[in-house]
């Protein structure tokens, strides 16, 4: 390569990674996997290594992150937030610590202890604390300058608001803000219902969560926060990298729970291992292990380079990414009919993991990568979630474009695409075999019916068979007991168990019930939302039928201007449905399944095969606060406000905004200010949300 090769590539690589710093911090929206960021940062110190005149003034090798944008305040940090180098290879952990050695001039004979921990996938943060009190928290930003989140910060549970007294006057604690990977798809799945922003990973969802203008909204999010280091402190109160930290968990903030001092490179190399191995099982992701020098006397002699410390080192894991051909192109059909493009591959190890299916989302997808079976592809398997392609290695291959079905690959019915949706669906409803076997499926599966022992193979081969068509048939089973202990692999015990499991679930509670049905858009969450706000079956089908009928009466108006029309439709069937979190696109969608005939139809079935949804009791229960008049405030942390709103409706009690001489009870979470203060000026019992938990959970 010569220099104006290097200059043109520079310049490339500057503009590419400026364009992918923005999205990922600013915008918490990349595009490219962190091991592609890695590559592209690689490639630029790699030619700024072989032409170090070509260095750039804006080079990403010295910025890192981005420069905040958005409505959130700057801060300007006392002392600068620093990145990280990173290694991949073990051998260039050795590097490192030849490197610290050489800097240091130490004797070879002298030991150099290093500290290793996970690096999690977070944000950083960084946490002011003077006279033990918490006055400023900040993201990174671009290192020099970050966003001040403090009112967010406030309402994280792992953030204690004071330090001990032992605690320096002045002490900045730095970590990295997170969200578990089970609370993650639980916040997806939420979004999904309620028609919110989907996030692409844990990390994105914590950026998104903390970098809100609105901290009631941090408030409902699940964050967590690790402390790695610190930053500004009049004092240290030990000398060590480790010593600090633990004085840092002393003070009552969580650390890492894998942090561990090490003085030979084998047994750092086997923890490195170790992690690498239980990576998928931790709760939260992780991306490498963090290496720092361990004396701070060192740490203090190392200083930085540009944008990252001498005295630390990131590890990380290699992608899991593999290639292989793909063999075909399946398509399955889903419940509500979605028909989702399956990738069958040549089986391959990826990271530990034969791997023999792929993703592939649906027909944009495979369209942007333009794949066709007997093409090679990139596939990508990251933690436990379903491997993904990421690339046709062979796009120049002389085969035709794949063409994605526009007919029911399972009845035949046409398979179409609503306008604004990337979903191609069939039409087929109850008449498609694959869409009535994924309602039965559904329908006894762990969070709705919960039925025991009728798993998918019984069910399809019970389909098959037309012994089970509709999911009242799942309830009029033991009429064909001998039918079914005539059957090859079914002996009189486990028809009978099975029939068991069955009538133990003609009551099921209203939101499992209701969960079952399939109804588009209708989650758990959205489910139980519903159970609480009408309580009985009953309630809610005269809420369904009343807001029917105000739909339909919309529907003469729905000429000119039709967007116009359709919005004020909209608000209407919403205030109809009149419950916490449900928006348009859930509730048309709850009303198209009863508007639709058939589904009346199976309904009619069920309830006439002897199943009873059951009430919610609480709902109709005395409870200590029915009549009562509550005030939420301050930061909740297991409920949002809303279930905590419906919780206490439920419970016969009122919900107001303000603390007055009429409210009863003032439930009082950290960072309550103004209203605490006049609940206890006025003597208002206050209580905390455990508290408050107990008498939910008391009531029910
Ligand atoms: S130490 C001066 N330790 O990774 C060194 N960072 O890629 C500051 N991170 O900005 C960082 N886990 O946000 C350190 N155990 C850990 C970490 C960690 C995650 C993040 C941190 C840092 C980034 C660098």
């Amino acid at each position: 390569m010569n220099e104006a090769e290097a200059t043109a590539e520079l310049e490339k690589l500057a503009r590419e990674i400026a364009h992918h710093n923005r999205l990922y911090h600013a915008d918490d929206a990349p595009e490219i996997s962190d091991a592609e960021y890695d590559a592209l940062v690689r490639r630029n110190a790699d030619l700024e290594g072989r032409f170090p005149h070509l260095v750039r003034p804006d080079s990403p090798s010295r910025a890192v992150g981005a420069a905040p944008e958005g409505p959130l305040a700057k801060v300007r940090h006392a002392l600068p937030m620093l990145s990280l180098d990173n290694a991949f290879a073990d051998e260039e952990v050795a590097d490192f610590v030849a490197r610290v050695r050489r800097f240091l001039k130490l004797a070879d004979d002298e030991p150099v202890a290093l500290t290793a921990e996970p690096k999690i996938d977070g944000l950083s943060c960084s946490l002011r604390y003077e006279k033990g009190a918490l006055v400023l928290a900040a993201t990174r930003g671009d290192g020099a300058t970050g966003e001040d989140v403090t009112p967010n910060v406030r309402t994280i549970a792992d953030i204690p608001r004071r330090l001990p007294s032992e605690a320096p006057d002045l002490f900045e604690i730095r970590g990295e803000v997170y969200m578990s990977k089970a609370d993650f798809a639980a916040l997806n799945a939420r979004q999904a219902e309620s028609g919110g922003k989907i996030f692409a990973n844990p990390r994105n969802a914590a950026a998104g969560s903390l970098r809100q203008k609105d901290p009631a909204i941090t408030a409902a999010r699940p964050l967590r926060f690790y402390a790695h280091g610190w930053g500004e402190a009049s004092a240290l109160p030990a000398d060590t990298q480790l010593g600090v930290m633990r004085a840092i968990e002393r003070w009552s903030v969580p650390l890492s729970t894998d942090l561990e001092v090490f003085t030979d490179m084998a047994p750092l190399l086997a923890f490195y291992r170790g992690i690498e191995a239980k990576r998928a099982d931790l709760p939260f992701d992780i991306d490498g292990v963090v290496y720092k020098v361990d004396r701070l006397d060192w740490q203090r002699r190392l200083g930085q380079v540009a944008r990252a410390p001498r005295w630390a080192l990131a590890h990380k894991f290699p992608a899991e990414r593999a290639q292989t051909t793909l063999v075909a192109i399946d398509i399955q059909v889903g419940r509500t009919g979605k028909l989702t493009p399956v990738a069958r591959l040549e089986p391959v190890g990826v990271g530990g993991v034969t791997v023999t299916n792929a993703t592939l989302h649906n027909a944009d997808e495979i369209a942007r990568l333009g794949v066709r079976p007997g093409d090679r592809v990139l596939i990508q398997r990251a933690g436990d979630v379903i491997p993904q392609v990421l690339e046709n290695l062979t796009p120049d291959a002389d085969r035709p474009a794949y063409v994605f079905p526009d007919h029911c690959p399972e009845c035949g019915s046409e398979a179409v695409r609503e306008e604004g949706e990337v979903d191609v669906r069939c039409t087929g409803g109850l008449v498609c075999p694959a869409q009535r076997v994924e309602r039965l499926r559904h329908f006894v599966s762990r969070h709705a019916l919960d039925i025991e022992g009728l798993g998918l193979v019984h069910i399809e081969s019970f389909f098959k068979d037309g012994l089970l068509q509709s999911p009242a048939d799942i309830f009029r089973l033991h009429e064909k007991r001998a039918e079914l202990i005539g059957r090859e692999r079914w002996a009189e015990t486990s028809v009978d168990n099975l029939l068991a499991a069955i009538d133990a679930k003609r009551q099921p509670p209203l939101d499992r019930f209701l969960f079952a049905l399939g109804i588009r858009h209708v989650g758990e969450v959205t489910a139980r939302d519903l159970a609480r706000r009408y309580g009985s079956w009953v309630a809610f089908e005269a809420m369904v039928d009343r807001a029917l009928a105000i739909r339909r009466g919309f529907e003469p108006t729905l000429g000119e201007p039709e967007r116009k029309a359709a919005q004020r439709r909209d608000a209407a069937v919403v205030a109809a449905v009149e419950t916490p979190n449900i928006g348009p696109e859930v509730a048309n969608a709850l009303l198209d399944f009863f508007d639709e005939p058939h589904n009346r139809e199976v309904l009619a079935a069920l309830f006439a095969a002897g199943v009873a949804p059951a009430d919610l009791v609480w709902q109709t229960k005395e409870s200590p606060v029915t009549g009562k008049t509550l005030v939420f405030t301050g930061a909740l942390e297991t409920l949002s406000r809303d279930e905590a709103k419906a919780q206490a409706e439920a419970l016969g009690a009122k919900v107001a905004g303000s603390v007055s001489a009429k409210t009863d009870l003032v439930i009082a979470g950290p960072g309550a200010g103004s209203k605490l203060k006049k609940a206890q000026e006025l003597g208002v019992e206050v209580i905390d949300e455990a508290a408050w938990n107990a008498l939910v959970a008391g009531a029910a």
